[in-house]
């Protein structure tokens, strides 16, 4: 493997602020960055937004399979993690009470809510079908990325 493959929080946060900088679309730029995400990580099996509409998050742009189009308030990682406004790792997801399964494989997965100025938007999804795939460093580094994300629609 050569250096360049070699993955960093910080070259794949510089990726993102330039593919994101060209459009203030939110529909757009979470499309792109759900495609950036996908491809850069491994051993990820879905990426992807789901936005708020009433009290429901509701499907956006995603990489992978066919997923779940709408998810409650304080439903499932995705609705507890967009009620608490905290952000949500899960190691094994069978051990999550209320876990939805929307693709039998994922093992592991991390949920960020998204908020501007105080608003809950909706939330980024990433599921693994590793067990504990996401460490300290990838919250850190998916939460830094949401802020690009926030930041490049604002
Ligand atoms: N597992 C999620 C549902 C969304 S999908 O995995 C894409 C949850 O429990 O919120």
């Amino acid at each position: 493997m050569t250096h360049s493959h070699l993955f960093s929080w910080q070259r794949l946060q510089q990726q993102a602020e330039g593919l994101l900088s060209v459009s203030s679309d939110r529909i757009s730029n979470a499309a792109n960055l759900s495609a950036l995400l996908y491809q850069e990580l491994t051993d990820i099996s879905w990426v992807g937004f789901y936005f708020l509409q009433g009290n429901t998050l509701v499907l956006g742009p995603f990489q992978g399979k066919p997923a779940c189009v709408s998810i409650g308030m304080g439903k499932g990682v995705c609705g507890t993690a967009a009620a608490s406004g905290k952000i949500i790792r899960v190691a094994d997801v069978d051990s999550f009470d209320g876990h939805i399964v929307c693709d039998a494989d994922a093992r592991s997965e991390i949920v960020v809510p998204l908020f501007i100025r105080g608003q809950l938007l909706g939330v980024l999804d990433v599921d693994s079908s590793l067990h504990d795939r996401f460490s300290e460093d990838d919250e850190a580094g998916f939460e830094s990325l949401a802020q690009v994300y926030l930041s490049s629609i604002d």
